[in-house]
């Protein structure tokens, strides 16, 4: 079985990129930030505080979270609904972000995680795929663009999404979400050992894609 890991920040464009490429290579990708939104929606449904590492953890045992996919498309339900949409709000971004820094939450998480990967050819994208979930990978690619692109990215998103949004509102979110990824005890957001960085902030969505098409053939023979 052949892995890919493609980590970094948000709005990199890791998961629409990722996509493309399972699709081009005949892969499965998995989403994991989706699975950690959704522990976030599920704290949130149950007006627990996505900071309190106890409270959330109470909610694991019983978490119902299945993925199921069709052709590439990743889709995420929770207590038997799909939530695949509902999971994408700047509400939502913030929570997992939050619950993401609990270890125990993270235990219960990669572990699905790899089971996962274990009998399929994968584009994995996350924060910690490369330097944790799958160390073993065949190929790790560290995604990432400045703050100012992919701040712009979101916004257009979103907007598309019909909600109302403000930039400025969007770029804080980024920054703060960053932050917390990146300095989190548990799994950081890192470039992992071995991982190539590819900095799309001057390439368009096709040339992004092309670029990581690019080097994972020119790593996986
Ligand atoms: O990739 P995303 O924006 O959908 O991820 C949502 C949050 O989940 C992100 O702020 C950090 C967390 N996350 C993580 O800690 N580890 C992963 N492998 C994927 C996401």
């Amino acid at each position: 079985m052949t892995k890919i890991a493609i980590d970094g920040p948000a709005g990199a464009g890791k998961s629409s990129i990722s996509k493309k490429v399972a699709k081009a290579l005949g892969y499965i990708y998995i989403d994991t930030g989706a699975m950690y939104r959704t522990v976030g929606l599920k704290a949130v449904k149950c007006g627990i505080d996505t900071k309190d590492s106890e409270g959330v953890a109470s909610i694991l045992p019983t978490l119902d979270i299945d993925i199921r996919h069709e052709g590439v498309e990743q889709h995420i339900f929770l207590d038997g609904e799909n939530v695949s949409d509902k999971i994408r709000t700047p509400e939502i971004s913030m929570a997992a972000s939050n619950v993401s820094a609990i270890p125990a939450v993270r235990v219960a998480l990669v572990d699905l995680q790899r089971k996962l990967a274990e009998n399929h050819d994968v584009v994995m994208d996350g924060r910690d795929i490369g330097s944790f979930v799958l160390p073993d990978a065949e190929v790790k690619i560290f995604l990432t663009a400045s703050v100012e692109a992919r701040a712009q990215r979101r916004y257009k998103e979103l907007l598309e999404k019909s909600e109302t949004v403000d930039f400025d509102a969007v770029k804080e979110d980024m920054i703060l979400r960053d932050k917390q990824d990146s300095t989190r005890a548990v799994s950081p957001l890192v470039v992992a050992e071995g991982a190539t960085v590819i900095d799309t902030s001057a390439l368009n969505f096709e040339e992004s894609v092309n670029a990581v098409i690019e080097h994972i053939r020119s790593s996986v023979r």
